[in-house]
């Protein structure tokens, strides 16, 4: 190994790395070197550390967001607000981004999780496949075939689109899908170690939904955008099977709201459920994590009733296409997620850990809305929008997600 990625090793305390080398043929040896020379060590370093010291949330800056109830809106007024977002969507002014780059650990399906097959009621479907039977009944109901962008990450990139080739696209206009991968950070262990993989390189894995921004920017997916002269774009989760993702009443409610960034909720259950509200802090739509609200603040209500914040975030969000041009450059923070990780050990032995061994960073999309003085918030039915595959079994898994669907879909 040249000296400069020995270097590099040395400085950032990296040199366990030196003790694979004898294992490694030049081949191996050469694209590991490479890797470490792209790697910003500097960064990662800092990331690390940033990690480990968890800023305080003050109570006071926290506020409650506005938001609208579809449920209230009458049918005159919901008719109204269509009509503009019909026009958008007819227009062709109107794209879809499915973010799908990452690992989906909990799942533990091997492969993309989009191609993950579901025992529904209409037969079994993949989740790519429910994302293009919505995509189709749009091109139905508007008479125009909306671009979708899929979001892949190094990891699943060349398979997500072999299983979509394989299956013909599920009969969607090839021509409007393409896929984007986002950027990669190298996992560290609990002592700040990077680990080697299988494939005899430094593991890493996407850097978080976060990274949208920048793979938008760098990919040539907001330069499509533009030449489409599309302005508004919905983006969502891969994993959320009912998904409404082409919805006038969004785009005409944040076009008259006079908005560049919508989201979608639907209310909390109790106070305690586990999930990211809505809200407002230091006067910015943030997300807030379960573990971030206050106690105090979790259980509080308003006059009638409803929890001051309890509009959970679903991940469903509308963005005027100038969002992703003004950020294109956003550094979001960092957050660190505790999971498990297989790797190669010093003796060249294969450890596929019990319990979770390594950190991995993430940014999220969301961490840029603080950029904005307000934004759109529908809050929605659960049963109608939200039907999450997340985990193997119990809460939001594939069980619960299909009797979901089932319901909906009768
Ligand atoms: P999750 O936070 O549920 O993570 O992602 P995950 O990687 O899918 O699953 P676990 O935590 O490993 O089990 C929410 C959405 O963001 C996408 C995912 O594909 C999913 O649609 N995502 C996540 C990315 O696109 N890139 C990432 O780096 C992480």
């Amino acid at each position: 190994m040249k000296e400069k990625a020995v270097q590099i090793l040395k400085q950032y305390s990296q040199e366990h790395i030196l003790k694979y080398l004898p294992y490694l043929t030049q081949e191996e040896q050469d694209n590991l070197e490479s890797q470490i020379l792209r790697i910003n060590f500097e960064e990662l370093k800092k990331i690390y550390e940033f990690t480990k010291c968890k800023p305080l949330m003050q109570e006071k800056l926290i506020e409650h967001i506005e938001y609208t109830d579809k449920s209230k809106l009458s049918k005159e007024r919901k008719e109204e607000l269509e009509q503009i977002g019909r026009e958008i969507i007819c227009s062709g002014k109107y794209a879809v981004i499915t973010m799908a780059g990452g690992q989906g650990s909990r799942l533990g399906h091997q492969g993309p999780k989009g191609t993950y097959e579901l025992n529904t009621k209409n037969g079994k479907k993949y989740i790519f496949e429910i994302i293009i039977d919505t995509l189709k009944k749009a091109q139905k109901e508007y008479n125009i075939t909306i671009p979708w962008y899929v979001m892949t990450s190094n990891e699943n990139h060349e398979d997500t689109i072999k299983f979509l080739e394989e299956h013909n696209y599920f009969e969607y206009d090839k021509s409007e899908i393409k896929f984007f991968k986002q950027g990669e950070l190298p996992l560290l262990n609990t002592e700040g170690k990077v680990i080697i993989d299988k494939d005899k390189k430094i593991k890493e894995a996407a850097d978080g939904n976060g990274g949208i921004y920048e793979a938008i920017a760098r990919s040539g997916v907001l330069e499509d955008l533009k030449s489409k002269d599309i302005e508004w774009i919905f983006i969502s989760n891969v994993d959320n099977i009912l998904s409404n993702f082409v919805d006038p009443l969004l785009v005409g409610l944040t076009i008259e709201q006079n908005q560049k960034i919508a989201g979608k909720s639907v209310a909390k259950t109790n106070p305690k459920e586990k999930v990211g509200v809505f809200c407002k802090m230091n006067g910015s739509p943030k997300i807030i994590e379960y573990i971030d609200l206050p106690e105090k603040m979790a259980e509080q209500r308003d006059e009638n009733g409803e929890l001051l914040y309890g509009e959970v975030n679903i991940a469903n969000y509308l963005f005027h296409r100038s969002v992703f041009e003004n950020l294109a450059d956003i550094k979001l923070p960092y957050h660190a997620a505790f999971k498990k990780s297989a790797y190669l050990n010093e003796d060249g032995k294969y450890i596929e850990p019990e319990e979770p061994n390594v950190y991995k960073f993430e940014t999220f999309i969301f961490d840029a809305f603080t950029r904005y003085d307000n934004m759109t918030i529908l809050r929605v039915k659960r049963e109608d929008e939200f039907a999450p595959v997340k985990n193997k079994e119990g809460n939001d898994s594939p069980e619960t997600a299909v009797a979901l669907y089932n319901a909906k879909n009768t």
